[in-house]
């Protein structure tokens, strides 16, 4: 569930999510970032979860023809990563001064935004979670699921893909665990066939 509070950052968010599957990811990653401020009381939740709702809303500025190569393993437009980048960190210094936020806390949204892919250090505890927050995401059923579709590829070779090209840039040791965890979930999901006879198995 979104916190109250962030219902009115959710409104803003969502028509610049409707593309790439942007708008499930946001809430997916909003609630693993809720996860690891619990960890990190020191952590600042109103940063943190306003620039995880608004992080990808530059994706929708960013020539529809060429999104599914701007990022992932077949990336050939980088250029186009770092636009998104930008363009949500504009839209947050828009938006979040128009509904009367300090401006000290609009910097530091936007400052996590801009950079929050390309970027792989944290500059602070609210930048590590959110950057741990974005990319937990690929690691969850829901994602894997997607990304079949997106590549036309087995849930097992998403697998090897983020294993590959994600699992190392988790910052905080409490990520890495539920990264493990979601993995071995589809193992254990895909391994199932071989073990259960589903056309023989008349349990529910
Ligand atoms: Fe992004
Ligand atoms: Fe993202």
């Amino acid at each position: 569930m979104l916190r109250e509070e962030d219902e009115k950052i959710w409104k803003i968010a969502r028509p610049h999510l409707d593309v790439r599957n942007n708008d499930e990811h946001t809430v997916v990653s909003y609630h693993l970032a809720k996860n690891l401020l619990e960890k990190y009381p020191e952590a600042n939740p109103d940063v943190v979860l306003t620039a995880i709702l608004l992080h990808d809303t530059g994706w929708k500025s960013v020539p529809q023809d060429k999104l599914m190569e701007s990022f992932g393993y077949k990336k050939k437009y980088p250029e186009l990563l770092i636009q998104h980048e930008k363009e949500g960190a504009k839209l947050a210094q828009r938006e979040l001064a128009k509904l009367g936020y300090d401006q000290a806390v609009i910097d530091q949204i936007a400052d996590i935004i801009d950079g929050h892919d390309s970027t792989l250090e944290a500059k602070n505890i609210n930048d590590a979670i959110v950057k741990d927050a974005d990319k937990l995401w690929r690691f969850t059923p829901h994602a894997n699921k997607i990304v079949c579709k997106w590549y036309d590829v087995e849930p097992m070779k998403v697998i090897d893909i983020i294993m590959g090209n994600s699992i190392m840039h988790l910052l905080l040791p409490e990520s890495k665990v539920m990264a493990h965890g979601f993995m071995d979930f589809i193992r254990a999901h895909e391994a199932l066939p071989k073990y259960i006879n589903y056309e023989t198995n008349t349990i529910e």
